[in-house]
């Protein structure tokens, strides 16, 4: 009969709404519901009249201290409210870094929140009711998972725009608690269910569209197609998803298994590359990393005279691209998963003018716009859910978004076994002068 009893269709049959108005209501069919016909119908499948229900409708063995709990529960169905739904309210939260060296990224995805739940309530709210917005500073001493904790303590429904950082025992509770999570980016391994939906691929998927794209590929120079790639990491949680993407990736496609070489950040030494990359005859290195060591990665591959291409993440890079050598970008191949051309020019425009409507201060505009397709994400699914808020009325909302257009992204697609909305990358290389970023390749889909 549906979570909040309002009915469902299955296979053809409708079970009807079983709310408190509905049963006490008499219709055409049948008279009013009392507790000795709510007996009848749910031991005997008989409806108050007589009428002999839908044999799809189980009949059940319970005793009278069981039926009696039933009709208990029944009275107050569609009635109890998740957490953080009021009758004219829905909170939702975000875990932020709001202080420490992060702020600056925290405070803005603050405002833009604020700021789009602000338009939609000037409208009238969703379904009458307003969004609020709770946040809770992820880098106080608990973290991300004390102040996710926080949010859930004051009762939120949902979870937008957390700077998410894939601690796993959070991903438990979340999952625990059904309390979905919409976050910009996957920090680990990609999730192909659960609760946490993220916007932007997670490092293990960029590494996938660098293999395909390595994988269709004329090897040229000294390495033959049967050599393997190297892929060259941090031990975090980021670098382990990177090297296990690789690995996935590799093997789906009958490819060597890579090579793999890891490093603590800043301490990646030129030559530890060049003898990993000769020992091994990479055709390619897959870099996870910070920028400086990326520049370790070319000098030693030059020094060595290895002529094969670098792959790595433009997002894990792109704020600190002026560490980079002048003539390393063009040798590098950037994996990128945003919107580009014309696309990326008009929708950087219209949240360039969002922010000015919202009179949001200007500040680190990728934070701006991974925070605006979270909140535009979960308002979209917030309206689909209808007029019942639930954490799992949305939780199948989010489900069922195809090719959504959440803004400066490309489109979103999440679906049963699907939760990463932006599945793929295009490789593009930096402009040495402007900076831009220039595509090389088509968009790359990877198969959830
Ligand atoms: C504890 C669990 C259940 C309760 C308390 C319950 C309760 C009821 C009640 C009170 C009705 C009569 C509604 C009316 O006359 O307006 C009904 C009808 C119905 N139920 Fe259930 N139900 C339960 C489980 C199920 C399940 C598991 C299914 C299907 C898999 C189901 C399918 C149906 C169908 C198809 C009808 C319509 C029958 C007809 O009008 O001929 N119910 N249910």
């Amino acid at each position: 009969h549906g979570p909040g009893g309002q009915g469902t269709a299955e296979g053809g049959v409708e079970a009807p709404a079983i709310t408190p108005e509905r049963l006490r209501a008499a219709g055409r069919e049948r008279g009013a519901y009392t507790a000795g016909a709510l007996a009848a119908a749910v031991r005997e499948g008989r409806a108050p009249g007589g009428r002999r229900l839908h044999p799809v409708m189980p009949r059940y063995r319970l005793t009278d201290a069981e039926l009696s709990d039933l009709a208990g529960y029944l009275a107050c169905l569609g009635r109890d409210l998740d957490p953080g739904v009021t009758a004219d309210s829905v909170a939702l939260g975000a875990a932020l870094p709001l202080t420490g060296p992060a702020a600056p990224v925290g405070s803005a995805a603050r405002d833009v929140l604020s700021a789009a739940f602000a338009e939609v309530n000037a409208q009238g709210g969703i379904y009458r009711r307003k969004l609020v917005l709770r946040v809770e500073d992820s880098a106080g001493p608990a973290g991300e998972a004390g102040a996710t904790a926080r949010l859930l303590e004051g009762g939120v429904l949902a979870l937008v725009g957390s700077v998410w950082g894939g601690d796993p025992a959070l991903r438990a509770r979340l999952d625990e608690e059904r309390v979905p999570l919409v976050a910009p980016i996957e920090a680990g391994e990609t999730a192909g269910d659960g609760v946490v939906f993220h916007v932007q691929p997670g490092p293990d998927v960029l590494a996938r569209v660098a293999i395909h794209h390595l994988a269709g590929e004329r090897p040229d120079g000294g390495a033959g197609a049967g050599a393997a790639a190297l892929v060259v990491h941090t031990p975090d949680r980021a670098g382990e998803a990177w090297a296990s993407g690789a690995r996935a990736e590799a093997a789906r496609r009958d490819l060597p298994a890579p090579a793999a070489l890891s490093f603590e950040p800043g301490g990646l030494a030129p030559a530890a590359v060049a003898g990993a990359a000769r020992r091994h005859g990479a055709r390619a290195v897959l870099f996870w990393g910070p920028a400086g060591d990326l520049a370790s990665v070319q000098a030693g591959l030059d020094g060595a005279g290895f002529a094969a291409p670098i792959y790595a993440s433009l997002g894990s890079v792109a704020e600190h691209a002026g560490v980079l050598s002048p003539h390393l970008p063009g040798r590098v191949r950037f994996l990128y998963s945003g919107p580009l051309g014309e696309r990326a020019r008009a929708s950087s425009g219209a949240l360039r003018a969002f922010l000015r409507r919202a009179g949001v201060a200007p500040g680190p505009l990728g934070a701006q716009a991974s925070a605006y397709v979270a909140a535009q994400l979960a308002i979209e699914a917030l309206k689909r859910a209808g007029a019942h808020a639930t954490r799992e009325g949305l939780i199948a909302a989010l489900e069922r978004l195809r090719d959504f257009d959440a803004g400066p992204v490309r489109p979103v697609t999440f679906a049963r076994n699907r939760r990463t909305g932006v599945l793929g990358a295009s490789l593009v290389h930096l402009e040495p002068a402007s900076g831009d970023a220039v595509r090389v390749s088509g968009w790359i889909d990877v198969v959830p």
